[in-house]
């Protein structure tokens, strides 16, 4: 059997994306969920639709606390279903403490960490993110990693994204999961 095949039958938790906005997490959590032929979910994507408007207007219509709540509320429904799937969440998810430790109690997860100029070139041209529309969303991004480190930090396993293509990093993550998943895997 092969790392997939085996990683296949012996995860048996969520695989949760975490990290910070422009990385990828949904990007490459669609695609080792693909890998794995595992669920996809994305927590930013179900409140969009819940709320039947991207997330700017979300920010706009409710605030960025009622969407927090939102998040929490739509991480711990992924979570309950207790069967192996992959959630990208949103950069700040890690913020609530309730979704931090659900997560460390119910899933493997995964912080998926590029530098500060990678994740500048990776949200060029993306007005998506209501938290970036400030005189200098680099130093906004800057302060928001600075930040939410020591949360990201909290992730069960650390995957370096940088000058990688996604098809290298899920090769990377694959073979990180089977370490981590099946006893005895090198
Ligand atoms: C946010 C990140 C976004 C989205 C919202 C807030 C954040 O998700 O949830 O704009 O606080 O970092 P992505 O990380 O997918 O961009």
């Amino acid at each position: 059997m092969d790392d997939v095949e085996k990683l296949k039958v012996a995860l048996d938790q969520p695989i949760v994306m975490v990290g910070m906005m422009g990385v990828g997490k949904s990007r490459i959590g669609q695609a080792l969920a693909s890998a794995l032929d595992l669920p996809f979910y994305d927590s930013d994507k179900i409140i969009e639709e819940k709320a039947g408007r991207p997330i700017p207007d979300v920010f706009i219509a409710f605030g960025e606390e009622k969407f927090r709540r939102a998040e929490q509320n739509t991480i711990i429904e992924l979570l309950e279903q207790k069967s192996p799937c992959v959630i990208a969440t949103g950069g700040g998810a890690l913020t609530s403490p309730v979704t931090l430790e659900a997560i460390k109690e119910q899933g493997i997860s995964v912080w998926l960490q590029a530098d500060l100029d990678t994740t500048m070139k990776r949200l060029a041209g993306n007005a998506n993110r209501p938290l970036l529309q400030t005189e200098d969303p680099r130093a906004t991004v800057k302060a928001l990693m600075e930040a939410r480190q020591a949360l990201y930090a909290q992730a069960t396993l650390h995957v370096q994204t940088d000058e990688h293509s996604t098809q290298v990093t899920i090769d990377n993550l694959i073979k990180t999961l089977c370490f981590r998943v099946i006893p005895g895997s090198v």
